[in-house]
């Protein structure tokens, strides 16, 4: 039987990980990976998240399951978090496993609509959005959204391409710390894009995955507040794993406000699609948020260590800049101080992109992402020095 299965394509992150395994230099440098690492390339567990997890050890008393849709004072918790004062009884609430099970759940829901919506995506944009649209059977479509070779967004190209979608589909856009391109789009665009997506009818969907990376965690929920405020019908997807350090523990929610004859029937289909799919929401990486967001203590701490966390991204950007500025003035990237949170695209061709791989050992995800925080002082200069030999004619 199982000689039928087809070859199914290997994530280009996966990949870029396994290439770095397998180059045997001991000079190499892995800049595929998607999480935020300390100067020592560490990623280590955050205060605020040991002291919560010791009082769950202390406090918890039941392990059993969760309502499908999780735990409803996380929901409330996390939505008042983000949404502010708007987030109120419209809004249909699931805990989920990180980001990328909200997302599908959504996903799932477009997809099975009598008359399935078309989800426009930024392109590039997060390389499982494609994946998880596509095992839901959601219709999808692209706008240019960003040219790394000119290291600008393009943002009037999206507006026109924008003009082919109908009203009632969805515009899926990432909230600040643009992944893979670091491009956050200015106030200005946003409220010009949101202007847009109402006059058309079009339904906004904001997936939110670096909050707090960018300016500060309440600074970074301002995009999606605006939409909140503003929209009627509006999707938010989170994943808490960067925010809060707790990848592999799985902390996310999806948010989806609604009119008030649709909210029980989309809550119902919310808690049909778990239950034929993830089925419960863990506990652990939700119970440890909820704790440290109630606890007069632990916010605190948990906001000082995001805002180190922060800051060390921020610097290391400052730093490439700087540095480039100093051995070659060439202003080439300069844009990477301006850019946010933990990715930003190289402006090289795919050819640049080997010639980097193969003879500088610098390991990037495919289409040139790197991740900034993994750099240190050293690598710094190893990767500058590296694309101004590729890319400056000699
Ligand atoms: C933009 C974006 N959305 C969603 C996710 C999914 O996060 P998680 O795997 O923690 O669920 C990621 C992870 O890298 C991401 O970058």
């Amino acid at each position: 039987m199982f000689e039928q299965v087809e070859d199914y394509p290997v994530d280009p992150i996966m990949i870029g990980a396994d290439y770095f395994a397998q180059d045997p230099r001991t000079e190499k440098l892995n800049l595929t990976v998607g999480i935020y690492q300390d100067e020592h390339g560490k990623t280590p567990v955050l205060k605020a998240v040991k002291l919560a997890e010791q009082q769950l050890v202390d406090k918890q008393t039941s392990k059993s399951y969760l309502a499908l849709t999780g735990d409803a004072e996380y929901c409330r918790v996390l939505g008042r978090e983000i949404m502010g004062e708007t987030y109120d009884d419209s809004w249909v609430a699931a805990q989920t496993a990180g980001g990328a099970v909200a997302l599908r759940v959504m996903s799932d829901l477009l997809g099975q609509m009598p008359k399935p919506p078309t989800a426009w995506l930024q392109t590039p944009t997060y390389g499982n959005y494609v994946p998880i649209l596509t095992a839901a059977n959601a219709r999808f479509a692209h706008v240019p959204y960003y040219d790394a070779l000119e290291r600008k967004i393009t943002f009037d190209q999206m507006l026109d391409v924008l003009q082919a979608a109908k009203p009632g589909d969805v515009f899926l856009m990432e909230g600040c710390c643009h992944n893979p391109t670091g491009a956050d789009m200015s106030t200005e665009q946003f409220d010009a894009l949101l202007d847009v997506l109402e006059a058309r009818g079009i339904i906004p969907w904001i997936d939110l995955a670096y909050l707090g990376f960018a300016r500060s965690w309440q600074d970074d929920c301002e995009m999606a507040r605006k939409i909140a405020a503003r929209f009627s019908e509006c999707i938010v997807c989170i994943t808490l794993s960067k925010s809060f350090g707790i990848y592999r523990d799985r902390a996310g929610a999806l948010f989806v406000k609604t009119q008030p004859n649709d909210r029980d029937r989309v809550q119902r289909a919310v808690s049909a699609i778990v239950r034929s799919g993830a089925s419960h929401a863990p506990d652990h990486g939700p119970s440890v948020v909820r704790t440290i967001l109630q606890d007069d203590a632990l916010k605190p701490l948990w906001l000082e260590e995001l805002d180190q966390m922060r800051q060390r991204v921020a610097g290391v950007r400052q730093q490439i800049t700087a540095m480039e500025n100093t051995l070659f003035g060439t202003g080439t990237l300069a844009y990477i101080g301006s850019q946010s949170g933990m990715f930003s695209l190289l402006p090289l061709t795919d050819a640049q992109e080997t010639i980097l791989t193969r003879d500088h050992g610098i390991h990037v995800v495919k289409g040139g992402r790197v991740n900034v925080a993994r750099l240190g002082a050293y690598d710094i200069e190893k990767l500058i020095r590296a694309i101004h030999e590729i890319t400056v004619p000699r």
